[in-house]
C-alpha cells in the first residue's frame, strides 16, 4: 500500500441556510497523518464524507493524488472509511465482517482469505476470525472495523472520531497503536477529532477548524506553542488570556500595559499596536516569579492533578492566572491566601492581534 495525497481547493458545503465547510483550501501529502481537529459542529464529518464521495461539495474541488474527484463515486475513490460507530454486522463472524467489502472487488476465494488474514494480523486480531462482534471488546470491535477498511488497500484512510466510544486508557493504547500501524503500512490517514490530546500525540500536521473553516494548520508543536488567535489558544490545552494595551516596543518585544501593570512580550505579534490579548501556557509561568517581567498575585487554590499542581492565582486588575508546576511529592504547593509574583518569560508570553 502507497499513500496519496489530497488536495482541497476552495472546498464548500452548505446545507440549506448552514455553511457547514466554508471554502477549505488543504495539501495533505502522500503517506502523512493529518488530523482535523474542532468542537462539535465545526463541518469535520461534513469535509471527510466531501472527500470520501459520500456528498457533493456545493463549490470548490477535491483531487486525490492530483485526480479531480467530482466524477467519482465513493466506491471507486482510493479511500476508505472508519465510523465511530463501528457499523460491524452483528450476525457475521468477525473474518466475514473484514471479507464484506471484499464481495464488489473481484478477488478469488483464497485471495479473499489471505487479504483478511493480513488484515487483521495488522489489527492484532489474528486468530479471533471465527468469533461474532458480540464476544469482543469494544477495543477490538473497533481494530475490527479498520481492518475492514484496510483489507480494501485504500490509500487513504478517513478516520471518524474512531476512537470515541473506548474509555480513557484504552484510547491511550489505541492512539500509539494507530500510530504505529500508519508508519507501518504508509498509507494517509485524515483523522477527524474534538479531542486536542489525541490530535496532538498522533498528527504529523492539523487543522483546527471553527465554524467550517481552518483556523490554524501546522504541526502539533507549531499549533501548541504558536497560536495565532484566541480560539486556538484557549481550544488547544488551557492559555491564560490577558487584555492590555500596547505601550511601546523595544528590541524586537512589545511591552503592554495591563491594568497599570507593564510586561514585556517576546513572541507572536509583537509588531501590534492598541489594544492587543497576551497568552502564555500555564507550565511557562514561572511560581515565584524572575525578578524581572513579575506580576504580584495572592494563591487563590491548589488543584491537585496527581502528576502536576495547578495553582490559581488573583491578580488585581487582571483576575485569575493559572500556573502548572511537577509534583514533587512534597506537599500541597503554595499556601492559599499566601502572597507570591508570577513570572512571565518574554519568549513565553505571546502576542495575539
Ligand atoms: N445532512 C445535513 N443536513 C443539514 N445540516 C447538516 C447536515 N450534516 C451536517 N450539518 C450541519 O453542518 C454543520 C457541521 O456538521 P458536522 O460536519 O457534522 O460537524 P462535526 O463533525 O465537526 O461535529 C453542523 O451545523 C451540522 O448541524
Ligand atoms: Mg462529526
Amino acid at each position: 500500500m502507497a499513500g496519496g495525497s489530497v488536495q482541497l481547493v476552495g472546498l464548500e458545503k452548505r446545507f440549506a441556510e448552514v455553511l457547514a465547510v466554508d471554502s477549505i483550501d488543504l495539501e495533505i501529502g502522500a503517506g502523512e497523518f493529518f488530523s482535523l481537529l474542532g468542537p462539535s459542529g465545526c463541518g469535520k464529518t461534513t469535509t471527510l464524507r466531501l472527500v470520501a464521495g459520500f456528498e457533493r461539495p456545493t463549490a470548490g474541488q477535491i483531487l486525490i493524488d492530483g485526480v479531480d474527484a467530482a466524477d467519482t463515486p465513493p466506491h471507486k475513490r482510493p479511500v476508505s472509511t472508519v465510523f465511530q460507530s463501528y457499523a460491524l454486522f452483528p450476525h457475521m463472524t468477525v473474518g466475514e465482517n473484514v471479507a464484506f467489502g471484499l464481495k464488489y472487488q473481484n478477488a478469488t476465494k483464497s485471495e479473499m482469505a489471505d487479504r483478511v488474514g493480513k488484515a487483521l494480523e495488522l489489527v492484532q486480531l489474528s486468530g479471533l476470525d471465527k468469533r461474532k462482534p458480540s464476544q469482543l471488546s469494544g477495543g477490538q470491535q473497533q481494530r475490527v472495523a479498520l481492518a475492514r477498511s484496510l483489507v480494501l488497500n485504500p490509500s487513504v484512510l478517513l478516520l471518524d472520531e474512531p476512537l470515541g466510544a473506548l474509555d480513557a486508557k484504552l484510547r491511550k493504547a489505541l492512539q500509539v497503536e494507530l500510530k504505529t500501524l500508519q508508519e507501518e503500512i504508509g498509507i494517509t490517514f485524515i483523522y477527524v477529532t474534538h479531542d486536542q490530546e489525541e490530535a496532538l500525540t498522533m498528527s504529523d500536521r492539523l487543522a483546527v477548524m471553527n465554524h467550517g473553516r481552518v483556523e490554524q494548520l501546522g504541526t502539533p508543536a507549531e499549533v501548541y506553542e504558536e497560536p495565532t488567535t484566541e480560539y486556538i489558544a484557549d481550544f488547544l490545552g488551557s492559555s491564560n488570556l490577558m487584555n492590555g494595551e500596547v505601550v511601546g516596543h523595544d528590541n524586537g518585544a512589545c511591552i503592554v500595559n495591563l491594568g497599570g501593570l507593564r510586561l514585556r512580550a517576546g513572541a507572536g505579534r509583537t509588531d501590534a499596536q492598541g489594544a492587543v490579548s497576551l497568552c502564555i501556557r500555564p507550565e511557562r509561568v514561572l511560581l515565584g516569579g524572575t525578578g524581572a517581567n513579575d506580576l504580584p498575585g495572592v494563591v487563590d487554590r491548589v488543584v491537585y492533578k496527581g502528576p502536576l499542581l495547578e495553582v490559581l492565582v488573583h491578580v488585581d486588575g487582571i483576575g485569575e492566572l493559572q500556573a502548572v508546576v511537577p509534583n514533587h511529592g512534597d506537599g500541597a504547593g503554595p499556601s492559599r491566601g499566601s502572597r507570591i509574583a508570577l513570572g512571565f518569560p518574554p519568549e513565553a508570553l505571546r502576542v495575539l492581534a
